[in-house]
């Protein structure tokens, strides 16, 4: 190495060499170094945490490359310090910014290193289970959908005229008291413009007829309310699955037939069934439909109160008057209608003690039902 010492120096008298500044040729041999450097840096390559903390060692530790080259850079020469601190700073900068890239693609990226076990037992998922009043729902709509029905569903909350008026209520029907049913608005003026908590899914049929004229076959599910004291056997919310029928010439026969071909689809092959008759203000004739009870068979048990039937759904033809008051020709159209609550037939086919039990949402009684799909 060679050194040139300022002729200052030699005057002294009591000599000692200064620190010796690096002259022009050493400095441009130091700036090659830095860029060879800054080449190497740029391409480092790593796939795993020990190279990382390899290249880690090499170019930022007290002894890597970087610390190397600031030892150098003291003795540069004054006049040249301001360029090379730039360019060791970028090196040092770009070492850094580098070294953090390759870390954060290891985290991130799959390496397929041995660190992964690709035979292991995936993470357990909590699979959630079908609510049985939605199994029961589901398979009551896709028998009628294999009779030909599709689906129609109307507004949970509707007004007087599609819940009460359009169906052939008499004014003065308790269906229409408070005591009854739950209202959201009351008009004062037009009893028809109250707005309320629908009491049965017949309001679809009221809805589906106003938008469609016959042929018409839809089956409509869904929440009703009425204002009952909630107990075991009552509640303030249920569900209805209802149908219609409307076409020339559907006759009562048609309703048993479907409702029979219904029955034993749902509860077997032997299943009997009986219509008793009734009154629905919407239907004319109305009647109840009994199963014959699936538990004993016919022969009588406490369930079916000893009388070998349980009772199961309202039907009948629709009035007349329904059909006028929804625009479709009661002349030339003819139809049925039925309606069924899905908490009684899934009681009826899963015999749940509470009806309470339905919505409180207790983990242990919906995971009954895991296999029932
Ligand atoms: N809407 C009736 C109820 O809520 C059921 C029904 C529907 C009866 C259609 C006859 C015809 O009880």
């Amino acid at each position: 190495m060679f050194f040139f010492f300022s002729e200052k120096s030699y005057l002294c008298t009591n000599f000692q060499p200064q620190r010796a500044a690096i002259q022009p040729i050493e400095t441009t041999m130091l700036i090659d170094k830095i860029d060879a450097l800054l080449k190497e840096v740029s391409e480092l390559q790593a796939s795993n945490a020990a190279e990382i903390e390899q290249l880690r060692l090499k170019y930022l530790s007290k002894k890597g490359e970087i610390n190397a080259l600031m030892a150098e850079f003291r003795n540069v020469a004054a006049d040249e310090k301001k360029t090379l601190g730039v360019k060791i700073n970028e090196l040092k900068q770009m070492a850094f910014a580098k070294i953090n890239e390759l870390k954060e693609q290891a985290e991130t990226q799959e390496t397929g290193s041995d660190d992964i076990d690709l035979t292991r037992t995936a993470y357990p998922y909590m699979l959630g289970t079908r609510h049985p009043l939605s199994i029961v729902k589901n398979e009551i709509i896709d028998i009628f959908h294999r009779m030909g029905f599709s689906l129609a569903e109307g507004p949970e909350i509707d007004d007087d005229l599609h819940i009460f008026t359009k169906l052939n209520f008499a004014a003065d029907h308790p269906a229409r008291d408070m005591q009854d049913t739950f209202f959201v608005r009351q008009s004062d003026d037009d009893v028809t413009k109250n707005v309320l908590l629908r009491s049965h899914t017949s309001n679809d049929q009221t809805q589906y007829m106003e938008s469609h004229q016959p042929p018409i076959r839809v089956i409509c599910p869904g929440r009703v309310y009425r204002n009952e004291a909630i107990s075991a056997r009552a509640h303030c919310f249920f569900h209805q699955v209802e149908g219609l029928y409307v076409d020339k010439n559907v006759s009562f026969t048609d309703l048993k037939q479907v409702l029979l071909t219904f029955a034993r689809e749902f509860f077997g092959p032997d299943t009997k069934i009986r219509l008793r008759p009734s009154y629905f203000p919407f239907t004319e004739p109305s009647a109840e439909m009994d199963i014959s009870c699936h538990i004993c068979g016919g022969t009588g048990c406490g369930f079916c109160k000893h009388t070998g039937w349980v009772e199961i759904l309202g039907c009948g033809m629709v009035d007349p008057n329904v059909l006028d008051a929804c625009g479709i020709d009661s002349k030339v159209y003819s139809g049925y209608a039925f309606g069924m609550g899905v908490e009684r037939i899934t009681n009826l086919k899963y015999r749940v003690a509470d009806l309470r039990m339905f919505s409180e949402n207790d983990v242990r009684f919906l995971k009954e039902f895991e296999a029932a799909y």
